[in-house]
């Protein structure tokens, strides 16, 4: 797809759709009040009817008349003064969205000069969001395994963001930025979304090789007898009941390789959880929902497609990421509750419920990142349904010590447009995780599993590090105006917009002008 952005006025734009964001606001200012005019009037009678009333995501496709757009789109992003950045992302995708199984290959977005300005945001800003939010709208997950799906989202040859002023290069450096970022996440949620009779762990490496070597990372994939010589014994501990060999997937940029630090004198490790598929184990789940649990892989998918994003953006930039993948199954060789095993950092641990696995699988994970020169840590995972019971799905629940750290993450996410409300490590808890046989179980007790989730990590780090459970908002079971159900892709943003916050202008064109 092919993106620019321009200064023209939004009736001299040549291309098929013209989409308009529309508020709630009463008062029509110019030059929307131009473009209705040249309309006939009609945004002012739809508003009338209640056709297009302003109201979020609500929207109508009108004929374009006395000016260069063949049709206009109005869509509704409710009060004005309430847009902001979570509302950006969301205006681009249900733009693209609401153009499902129609014929266009040209968009054009008009961004009026006061949108977000109430949110602090810039042009700039504005058409990075907005441009990654188009491009999220193209995913559509019926087409994974489908030759043809009715009512996808159009394929755009062409991308128009309509703005009033500012440095085109800066501009068109803003709109690349959300394409790239946009397009990661959507790779994201194309594999998050496979089967796991198509991605195994071993089908996860091989991914992972692949999108390494187009973006120039060095790639080392670790199999379970390597990784029995290195002691990690709570990874291989819940890869045993499959058929499907365990594969510990670690992707580090050239800089990293050779050591160096970012411009913030950091060595950022993301580190995500990929199970294939979690049946639970021998401690196995409930019948229902359990297909969902072919998901629980999108950590993995997330920390991959991050760390190639910014390799796209900042190619210098010293990263590494780090996937362990198995698949939980119940069997003869599978691990049983009260088995006792002794992860990478030397710490033994008792198994008391094989379903809690994600745990696991991340200790000896972060261990490695740290023992690989991690200074500082992330961590994304589906580790819980507690998550979305507390939060429902369009909100990330997040852990992270010290606290700056977690302000740093959380702050990256909301420049992004990705939400994060932070659970409280609390200390008292951890006694309800003690093991008559080990250092600690893992898990303990139906009171506060969010937070011991936490607190379980907690012991296998010893740096700055964050926790992001995406155990609700990884994935959506109905379908949103801006996202049809399945992989959302969040935090891939956040996790890019973190790493580049750490880049030099001499790592490549992926830091920011200010
Ligand atoms: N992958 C699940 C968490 C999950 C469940 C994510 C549903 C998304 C939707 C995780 O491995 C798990 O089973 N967690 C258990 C932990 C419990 C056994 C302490 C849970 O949340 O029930
Ligand atoms: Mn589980
Ligand atoms: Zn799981």
């Amino acid at each position: 797809m092919q993106i620019r952005v321009v200064t023209d006025q939004p009736w001299d734009v040549d291309t098929e759709v013209l989409a308009v964001p529309v508020s709630t606001d009463d008062e029509m200012p110019e030059p929307l009040a131009e473009l209705d005019r040249r309309l006939g009037g009609d945004l002012t009678e739809y508003r009338r009817v209640g056709e297009l009333n302003g109201k979020a995501h609500i929207a109508a496709l009108l004929r374009g008349t006395e000016m260069g757009a063949g049709w206009v789109l109005g869509m509704g992003i409710g009060e004005r003064d309430k847009f902001d950045r979570v509302q950006a992302v969301r205006l681009g995708a249900s733009i693209e969205r609401r153009l499902g199984g129609r014929s266009v290959s040209r968009l054009a977005v008009w961004l009026p000069a006061q949108l977000g300005s109430s949110a602090g945001l810039d042009t700039a800003g504005l058409v990075e969001l907005v441009t990654r939010g188009v491009v999220e709208g193209e995913h559509e997950p019926a087409a994974i395994y489908r030759d043809s799906v009715d009512s996808a989202p159009p394929r755009l040859d062409e991308l128009t963001l309509v703005v009033t002023g500012g440095d085109p290069s800066v501009l068109t450096a803003a709109a690349s930025r959300g394409q790239t970022i946009g397009a990661g996440a959507n790779r994201v949620r194309g594999l998050a979304q496979r089967a796991a009779n198509d991605v195994s762990p071993e089908v996860l490496a091989d991914e992972a090789t692949t999108l390494g070597n187009e973006c120039g990372l060095d790639v080392e994939i670790i199999g379970p007898e390597r990784a029995a010589e290195m002691g990690m014994g709570m990874f291989l501990a819940v890869g045993k009941g499959s058929d499907n060999p365990p594969r510990f997937i670690v992707l580090r940029s050239r800089a990293a390789v050779a050591g160096q630090k970012d411009g913030k004198g950091r060595l950022l490790a993301f580190v995500g959880k990929g199970v294939t598929f979690d049946s639970g184990g021998i401690s196995i789940k409930g019948a229902e929902r359990m297909e969902e649990m072919k998901m629980d892989k999108t950590g993995a998918c997330t920390v991959i497609n991050a760390i190639a994003t910014v390799a796209r953006l900042a190619p210098d930039l010293p990263l590494m990421a780090v996937a362990p993948a198995v698949e939980n199954m119940p069997g003869p060789h599978s691990t049983r509750p009260g088995d006792v095993v002794r992860g990478l950092n030397g710490k033994v641990v008792e198994i008391q419920n094989t379903d809690a696995e994600g745990r696991l699988i991340l200790g000896d994970a972060l261990t490695y990142a740290e023992q690989q020169g991690a200074t500082h840590l992330v961590d994304v995972a589906t580790l819980t349904g507690a998550v979305e019971r507390a939060y429902g799905k369009l909100i990330t629940g997040a852990f992270g010590a010290p606290q700056d750290w977690y302000e740093e993450v959380a702050s990256a996410g909301a420049r992004q447009g990705e939400r994060y409300w932070q659970v409280p490590l609390v200390d008292e808890y951890r006694a309800d995780m003690d093991s008559w046989y080990a250092d600690f179980n893992n898990t303990g007790g139906t009171e506060g599993t969010l937070v011991k989730s936490g607190l379980f990590l907690r012991e296998f780090v010893t740096r700055p590090w964050a926790h992001l459970d995406i155990g609700g908002s990884a994935y959506l079971r109905k379908a949103t105006p801006w996202a049809p159900r399945g992989a959302t892709g969040v935090t891939h943003a956040t996790l890019v917009e973190l790493a580049l916050s750490g880049a030099s202008s001499s790592d490549g064109d992926g830091s920011r002008p200010s």
